[in-house]
């Protein structure tokens, strides 16, 4: 047990699991997640115009659609950063030999592994701290990673990203790698980004490094293609969020008349995504005791997915971290860039 460990037991608004010597969890207890989904349900449905947070999209089978997107042809987004990865690990593996890893957002571990082939060609042994807000997903990667390298030990923590960064705080002995690949920061928008990537520069110390992947902004028809693919998986993605509704929340959406509807715009540089209503109608949700009304063609604002200039990346980092290096692929649709806080 090291000090980030003392520091995890000590927070009371985390459950711990331990489930193997080289395995454990810290799980925020299940009533604060229900309290927190039913909250923004209620506030984004009865909002104008309406919305919902994109967290909220990785329920178990929203997770496992999340991977499925990953596989499909128009989502360049997952191949083309792990090919990236692959061509800079070892530079980054070089710089960052010893310490631990934290991951947010692991999702399933396809990128993961690629960065540690590379550390544990360096290094005899690792800790892994993958924090990710579906617990079914942690785990399950969680018992493959750990059956394929016999000498990582995980701590998974089950939360949104600002609860799991603060903690595994600042004075974890260790020094720090903390990753957060996929374009997961084009979630916020610009002020939110710069503000939560403040935050990890305020949770690690000289010395520690931060690698993020971004989306880089592009002819909008490859956008528009990447977020509509043709299998339709996309879509299922985003009205899966219905579901999730009507099963926690006891609610009474009939996802047939709704449609996937997600295109990039241009001016604000974000792909948007939202649930239109095909017609008008009222929706029954009782765990929140609403009826929400719809019109015809009214939406539902589901998610933003920022693209990003070089411009904006240094606007975004430059107060709280130093670039080290960024890699990116002959196209320069992505970018991964490796850097260190200010202090
Ligand atoms: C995981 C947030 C990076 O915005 O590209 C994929 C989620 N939404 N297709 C993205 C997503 C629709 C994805 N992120």
């Amino acid at each position: 047990m090291d000090l980030s460990d003392i520091n995890m037991a000590s927070d009371q608004s985390f459950i711990k699991k331990l489930t193997h010597e080289r395995l454990k969890y810290y799980l925020t207890p299940s009533d604060h997640n229900y309290e927190a989904f039913s909250n923004i349900v209620e506030i984004g449905l009865t909002s104008k115009p309406k919305f919902l947070l994109p967290q909220y999209l990785y329920d178990e089978k929203g997770s496992k659609l999340f991977e499925l997107i990953t596989e499909q042809p128009e989502y360049y987004v997952t191949n083309v950063e792990i090919s990236i990865l692959e061509s800079s690990v070892n530079e980054i593996a070089d710089m960052y030999n010893e310490g631990i890893l934290v991951e947010l957002g692991s999702g399933n571990s396809r990128k993961t592994k690629v960065i540690l082939n590379a550390l544990f060609t360096r290094r005899d042994s690792l800790r892994y701290f993958p924090i990710d807000i579906s617990h079914k997903i942690l785990e399950e990667s969680s018992e493959a990673l750990l059956k394929e390298y016999q000498n990582l030990s995980i701590t998974g923590v089950v939360a949104e990203y600002n609860k799991g960064i603060t903690l595994i705080k600042k004075d974890t002995p260790s020094r720090k790698l903390v990753v957060l690949l996929g374009s997961s920061l084009g979630n916020f928008n610009p002020a939110e980004a710069k503000k939560f990537v403040k935050m990890i520069s305020d949770n690690i110390q000289d010395g520690d490094m931060f690698l993020i992947g971004l989306d880089m902004h592009k002819d909008s028809n490859i956008l528009n293609a990447a977020y509509n693919d043709s299998r339709g998986i996309t879509a299922q993605f985003n009205l899966n969020i219905l579901e999730r509704i009507n099963l926690e929340l006891n609610g009474n959406f009939n996802s047939e008349k709704f449609e996937h509807h997600a295109f990039y715009n241009e001016s604000k540089r974000r792909v948007e995504m939202h649930l239109v209503s095909k017609v008008e109608q009222e929706v029954n949700i009782r765990g929140i005791k609403e009826i929400i009304k719809f019109k015809k063609d009214e939406s539902i604002h589901t998610e933003n997915s920022y693209k990003f200039t070089s411009e904006q990346i240094e606007n975004m980092i430059k107060e709280s971290f130093q670039i080290v290096k960024i890699w990116t692929d002959k196209k320069k649709w992505y970018s991964v860039i490796l850097m260190t806080p200010i202090k």
